[in-house]
């Protein structure tokens, strides 16, 4: 993966900021990097556009507004021209875990839309763009995943929502890298591991400095015998 287009959702705290941070501090870093947030501000990215101005480009996005899409990837042709978009990091997400005897409908329904439906409609929107830039190079969807949404790792139950949202999501991206094979996109699930974020708690096992490094280390190795796989940080892969 060349990773000189990329969009990455949800990156203004945690695992996407941190993305941010390290495509910006590579050797060769993206000729556009589009991030969403659906902030109006933040200090660390307001920083980061302010250094680097013709590279990286905030763009106000709640996922779930699908309305706004149009006006949305109006935004990002602007901004890619002919170089299209190479790399899309569904990545903004959120985590709701409750037991049997708390789940409700709405819980489910809830972390479904953002975790799975979005990740999905967000691609499709993105489509012509990806296969603008997948006629002359290597393009990929990556959908940050987690391993609390393999069906052969739960040996503990519960957290139907979350889990259920991230086992929808992997099936999403199988389906998605058998229909975009043919068009040279490619597509995988992604675990980040269990990483120190407002989400992941101040116990978890990696910083997101750790997670990101390896996350981009497995981007760049994306070929076609990974498609449509669900892959640990390091590359490893996960059982669906
Ligand atoms: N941390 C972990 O240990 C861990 C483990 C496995 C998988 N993951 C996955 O990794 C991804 C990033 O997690 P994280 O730990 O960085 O989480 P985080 O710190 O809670 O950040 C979540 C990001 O998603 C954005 N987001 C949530 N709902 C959104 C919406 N409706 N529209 C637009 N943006 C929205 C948030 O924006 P706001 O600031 O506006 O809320 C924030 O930027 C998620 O998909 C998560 O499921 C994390």
């Amino acid at each position: 993966m060349s990773l000189q287009s990329v969009i990455i959702t949800g990156a203004n705290r945690g695992i996407g900021l941190e993305f941010v941070r390290q495509l910006l501090a590579t050797q060769s870093p993206p000729k556009h990097l589009i991030v969403t947030s659906r902030q109006s501000a933040n200090p660390e990215l307001d920083q980061l556009v302010s250094t680097n101005p013709d590279r990286l480009h905030v763009l106000k996005l709640e996922v779930k507004d699908y309305d706004s899409y149009d006006g949305f990837v109006q935004k990002v042709a602007t901004i890619v021209g002919s170089d299209g978009l190479d790399t899309l990091v569904n990545n903004a997400g959120i985590l709701i875990y409750s037991n049997l005897q708390k789940v409700t409908a709405e819980d489910m329904l809830k972390n479904f839309e953002i975790n799975s439906v979005t990740p999905l409609m967000l691609t499709k929107a993105l489509l012509p763009l990806l296969k603008s830039a997948s006629a002359n190079r290597k393009t990929a969807v990556v959908n940050i995943s987690s391993k609390v949404g393999s069906v052969e790792d739960n040996t503990s139950g519960g957290g139907y929502p979350y889990r259920s949202s991230k086992s929808a999501l992997n099936m999403i991206t199988k389906s998605l890298a058998i229909d975009l094979k043919a068009d040279n996109i490619r597509a995988i699930a992604l675990h980040p591991g269990w990483v120190q974020t407002d989400m992941g708690g101040p116990n978890a096992l990696i910083t997101t400095g750790e997670s990101v490094s390896k996350m981009l280390d497995t981007i760049r190795a994306i070929n076609d015998k990974t498609l449509g796989d669900f892959l640990n940080y390091d590359g490893k892969p996960i059982p669906l």
